[in-house]
């Protein structure tokens, strides 16, 4: 039985843990305020929040429930549109809304009240750009977004003197209703033994199998590992940070030791998707979906990572990340098996990283080329180089040969001149939705470019790259 706490109420259902939860609250409880839109995650009308109880500590995240397994609710406090009301008036997100015309057809509006709610909830720090991150996930076809980002505002000034995350302080300030105050004591007293028989689909968030297969997977078994302990966690020794692959984007995000060690970290991850899907996403999810132009997959081939496969009979082994990938959509997996962790060595202080994207929307939006590299410098010579880049190839492509090339070279104009036409012949782009061929040629080079622009702006300008253009 499936088990968790859904607004008010606990839930015990045997529905197949693979339906999504979107179908489930609308279907099964009627609550009908969380909307059907794109059911691919793209436009934030069926958000509901999932709140977890980890060391006695809620925490709460907005998702898109249409692409999410009812089985990854198990244990959870799942909060939908309705389980935001209070009696007889409206919440300070619901006020917002009204109050700045935020809202016309209305058919979005639940999807914001939630996500703004979810914010006034959560440990980010309070301020326009983390709200506005909050909501990154909802699209209206109405309004124009102007009047949803005053409501956003207005949402911030009314928590400007809380301390966040407080129930007491939400409750009294009308930011939730009254029975969020038990639901740390009510979780607890859930059974959430694991559920799981081990076969079918491996499921982590569910964000990129939801989208191609829901139904399926509704009809199926499927395995959910997203809560199994022994893949989680990201932990910082001896030069080593080693990822659990159900580590999600947004753990990452919110990890302060790698924050400080990869500063513009969040920078680099505020183009992957939005905060609900990063909510979701996890690691080993985007490098087994494969993707080409997997965002998290070039941004770990570039920190020359290694990754730790598990078998059912608890064998390991250890694999560069560059080896796993064969051909377009095939890799380095056997049947049972999972990648349980990824770990590579910390840059150091002669050590630079950094990651490039682009698409043709800046948010929201898969890469049509993406790009990353690490080097390391001293005295000006390179030491040691690992780029890659997405979206040229049939795989998410580690350049053997430009990394090579870079090694033991001086940091010049000319050095990268060279490199760029080592790197031009070892792409292969092909013509499709994403751009023509040669387009995505000339992405690759200016993102190239740009690696070194952005790493090294006293050394090179835009100019230097124009002119040899
Ligand atoms: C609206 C939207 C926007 C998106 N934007 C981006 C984006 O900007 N950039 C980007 O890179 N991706 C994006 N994605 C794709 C997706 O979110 C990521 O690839 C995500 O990391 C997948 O993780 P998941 O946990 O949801 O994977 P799942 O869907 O749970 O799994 C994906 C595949 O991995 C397998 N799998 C999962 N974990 C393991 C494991 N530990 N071992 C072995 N196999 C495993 C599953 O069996 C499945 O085949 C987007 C998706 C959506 C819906
Ligand atoms: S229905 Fe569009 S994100 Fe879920
Ligand atoms: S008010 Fe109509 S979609 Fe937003």
């Amino acid at each position: 039985m499936t088990t968790f706490i859904l607004n008010n109420k606990i839930i015990k259902t045997p529905e197949h843990s693979g339906i999504t939860l979107l179908d489930f609250v609308r279907y099964q409880q009627r609550l009908t305020g969380t909307k059907i839109g794109c059911r691919e995650g793209d436009c934030g009308a069926c958000t509901v929040l999932v709140g977890t109880l980890t060391n006695d500590t809620m925490k709460y995240q907005s998702i898109t429930s249409c692409i999410s397994p009812l089985g990854n609710s198990h244990g959870k406090h799942i909060v939908t549109v309705e389980g935001t009301n209070l009696k007889n008036k409206l919440t300070i997100a619901q006020e917002a809304m009204k109050a700045n015309y935020a809202t016309q057809c209305g058919f979005c509006t639940p999807g914001f009240v939630v996500a703004l709610t979810g914010f006034a909830l959560s440990n980010s720090e309070n301020n326009y750009s983390n709200a506005i991150d909050a909501i990154s996930g909802n699209i209206c076809r109405c309004t124009g977004y102007k009047a949803i980002e005053k409501a956003a505002h207005q949402v911030v000034k009314k928590l400007e003197s809380q301390e966040k995350n407080s129930f007491k302080w939400l409750i009294e300030n009308e930011f939730i209703p009254e029975y969020f105050k038990n639901i740390p004591q009510r979780l607890k007293d859930i059974d959430v033994k694991d559920l799981n028989q081990p076969k079918g689909k491996y499921v982590s968030g569910g964000t990129d199998l939801y989208v191609q297969q829901a139904d399926h997977l509704a009809d199926n078994d499927v395995y959910l590992i997203a809560e199994k302990h022994y893949l989680k966690g990201i932990t910082i020794e001896n030069k080593t940070c080693t990822i659990g692959t159900n580590a999600t984007v947004s753990d990452l995000w919110n990890h302060t030791e790698l924050n400080s060690i990869l500063p513009n970290l969040r920078q680099h991850l505020k183009l992957v998707s939005s905060e609900h899907i990063r909510n979701m996403a996890s690691i080993g999810g985007n490098l087994v979906n494969a993707s080409p132009i997997g965002d998290m997959t070039i941004f770990f081939l570039a920190l020359n990572s290694n990754i730790t496969i598990t078998n059912e009979d608890q064998k390991e082994r250890t694999i560069l990340l560059k080896n796993f990938y064969q051909d377009y959509k095939k890799f380095d997996l056997k049947t049972g098996e999972l990648i349980k962790n990824i770990h590579f060595k910390l840059p150091n202080k002669c050590s630079f990283f950094n990651f490039e994207k682009v698409c043709k929307r800046t948010h929201l939006d898969i890469a049509s080329v993406n790009s990353a590299i690490h080097i390391s410098i001293e005295k000006e010579t390179i030491l040691e180089a690992h780029i890659s880049i997405g979206g040229v190839s049939a795989i998410p492509k580690y350049l053997h040969k430009t990394s090579d090339f870079l090694i033991g070279k001086p940091l010049t104009l000319e050095t990268i001149l060279e490199a760029n036409k080592m790197l031009q012949k070892e792409i292969t782009p092909i013509s499709d939705v994403r751009g023509k061929s040669d387009y995505k040629r000339l992405l690759a080079r200016q993102l190239f470019f740009a690696h070194f622009m952005e790493l090294f702006p006293n050394n090179f300008t835009l100019n230097d790259f124009v002119k040899h253009a």
